[in-house]
């Protein structure tokens, strides 16, 4: 979230005196400035974030939770006996994630990020899907569908059977507008994006 929105989220926790719980999975994969930690503007804010996303690492398992100094000991004994321990195995990869060597070739991957991003996003609008102005993080494009179809299942369920393109219905992730909505990865590289493009366009003129 951008610095201007995330304080005025936070002026209003205060304002409620409740403690925020930011989940930060996708920071460091932002294609805008100025995208900061909460605990640069909150200090009582708790924060959960992971190996998955910028660092690459899905499925290793590997997390952390940053809490206000007055509820590490409550987060102790939660963790003690919600599981004992992240695998050796993960925490070592994970040191070796924060090299410099390998930073940099996490940035790189943030670059190829941006140009799907920008290829995507342009090639989603000529063909008729509603997008942001500008998507600022993350490697997904929540697209509206509206001018093809009210029913976002229906519509991925026939793309997946009928055209071999795996897009996911708006319904999973909540309730405002998903029927008419869709989220679309590109998790995948640009041949494969284009390709599954070309098969949209196909599908969408049938
Ligand atoms: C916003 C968000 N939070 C959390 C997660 C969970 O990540 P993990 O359990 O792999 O650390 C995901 C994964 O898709 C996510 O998109």
């Amino acid at each position: 979230m951008e610095r201007g929105r995330l304080t005025d989220v936070c002026a209003w926790a205060k304002k409620k005196r409740l403690h925020l719980l930011v989940d930060e999975i996708y920071q460091g994969l932002n294609y805008v400035d100025d995208m900061p930690s909460v605990l640069e503007l909150d200090q009582s804010a708790f924060v959960v974030n992971s190996f998955s996303k910028y660092f690459g690492m899905t499925g290793w398992r590997l997390g952390w939770v940053v809490v206000p100094d007055e509820y590490v000991e409550t987060a102790n004994i939660l963790a003690q006996n919600l599981y004992i321990s992240a695998s050796s195995i993960a925490q070592y990869g994970a040191l070796a994630a924060f090299s410099s060597e390998c930073i940099e070739i996490l940035d790189a991957r943030r670059e190829a990020f941006r140009e799907r991003r920008n290829f995507l996003s342009a090639a989603l609008r000529d063909l008729g899907f509603e997008l942001p102005e500008n998507i600022q993080g993350a490697f997904y494009v929540y697209a509206g569908i509206k001018n093809f179809s009210n029913d976002c299942e229906k519509f991925c369920s026939d793309l997946l059977e009928n055209h071999g393109v795996a897009i996911t219905p708006g319904t999973d992730f909540g309730d405002f507008k998903s029927l008419e909505h869709v989220r679309i990865a590109f998790t995948t590289n640009m041949e494969n994006l284009t390709l599954g493009l070309a098969r949209l366009e196909a599908a969408l003129k049938n």
